[in-house]
């Protein structure tokens, strides 16, 4: 019997991620009492009238299924509670890591069209573009001068992306996190969702608000953290799910693409199937997506699955995710099919996140002194 007797809570995700959010590996008893740093449980206890999210991605490919269990399952939770919500695509910052951004004006165009399609309802949320927003990028200016180079440098996400880019650190690299506190300052977001590898901006973003406030009155205010908990979920490699490994399954493929790519997920020697996430990562990864996919826990799959093998497991995965995808999909290739859907969004999200970026902007020259 394929019993690996690994009877441990799964602290794995929940079936339904966005839903009943649990405290997940991702959220340490250190967090547990940090006025800002919530968890989406209690963010839906409160008031959706007293936040405001302001969250974002980097256009760097189109979304995955990564995403939709993650971040957009979030979004659609907060837009679904009530809480109005920014999403930037921050074009500007694609280049931190990279020379080149390829067709930017097309990866925008997926991005938004993954989101859309995903659930976002542009009635409710805006979907801006961060160089159609000028404001935002006029901010940076004097929060810079707030912070010391030696504070930027000190910065562990920037660490950690610098070595990943395997280049020099640009200044652009290293000024980041003062961008992202522009971004979030800008339209006033007072809950940022993001992964914990954000949290040192998001400190940084709360820092910045406390030496405006010191310097030049209380203007802004701090931004808690809102921490996903999202499952990790692998690529088709092994490593994490990435839009430029890849290794992605994308939203917008198609049910072959889909098949294609799990078929090719990389499994191990292991002849049952167990869900053992440490030491079975690639199998564990096929079975949180089909429990994701079909709203189960992996740790059931894998008790229906254990003697099927890996081919019947990649089956099982193949039409689960085909099946939970189908609506999005048809609904994205719906939207695709009108050319202006998107220009639209990004044209009323454009003024809608300039209208307060603007005032925000005019807000802290004021206060500086460097307007009448
Ligand atoms: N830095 C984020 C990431 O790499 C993307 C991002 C840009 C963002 N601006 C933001 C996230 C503002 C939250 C708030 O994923």
């Amino acid at each position: 019997m394929p019993t690996t007797a690994r009877s441990a809570p799964s602290a794995g995700p929940s079936p339904a991620p966005g839903a009943g959010v649990r405290r997940g590996p991702d959220h340490t008893p250190r967090d547990h009492d940090r006025p800002d740093v919530l968890t989406l449980e209690e963010v839906l206890a409160r008031d959706p009238g007293d936040v405001r999210v302001l969250t974002g991605d980097r256009p760097t490919g189109p979304l995955h299924v990564g995403h939709l269990f993650g971040t957009l399952a979030m979004r659609v939770a907060l837009q679904r509670h009530g809480v109005e919500t920014f999403v930037v695509v921050a074009d500007y910052q694609v280049v931190t890591d990279r020379d080149d951004a390829g067709d930017l004006p097309a990866t925008v165009r997926e991005v938004v069209l993954d989101q859309l399609a995903a659930g976002l309802d542009p009635e409710t949320t805006t979907v801006f573009v961060h160089s159609d927003v000028p404001a935002v990028h006029q901010l940076m200016l004097p929060f810079l001068s707030l912070v010391s180079v030696a504070e930027l440098d000190r910065n562990p996400t920037v660490k950690a992306e610098l070595a990943a880019s395997g280049r020099g650190l640009s200044a652009l690299l290293l000024t980041y996190p003062v961008h992202q506190a522009a971004d979030i300052l800008s339209v006033r977001g007072t809950l940022v969702p993001v992964g914990r590898d954000q949290l040192p901006h998001l400190e940084l973003t709360r820092t910045i608000v406390r030496r405006f406030d010191r310097r030049y009155g209380p203007v802004l205010t701090e931004p808690s953290a809102l921490l996903s908990q999202a499952p990790l979920v692998l690529g088709t490699d092994g490593a994490k799910m990435s839009k430029s490994r890849g290794n992605a399954i994308e939203l917008r493929a198609d049910a072959d693409a889909t098949a294609a790519a799990v078929r090719g997920a990389r499994t191990d020697a292991g002849r049952t199937i167990t869900y053992d996430p440490a030491g079975r990562p690639e199998v564990s990864n096929l079975l949180l997506l089909g429990a994701l996919a079909s709203g189960r826990t992996p740790q059931a799959l894998a008790d229906e699955m254990a003697d099927g093998g890996a081919a019947a497991l990649k089956a099982y995965v193949t039409d689960a995710l085909v099946a939970h995808l189908a609506p999005l999909r048809a609904r994205r290739a719906e939207l695709a099919r009108d050319p202006f859907v998107v220009r639209d969004v990004l044209t009323r999200g454009a003024a809608r996140a300039a209208q307060e970026a603007d005032a925000t902007l005019a807000d802290v020259r004021r206060a500086m002194r460097q307007t009448s």
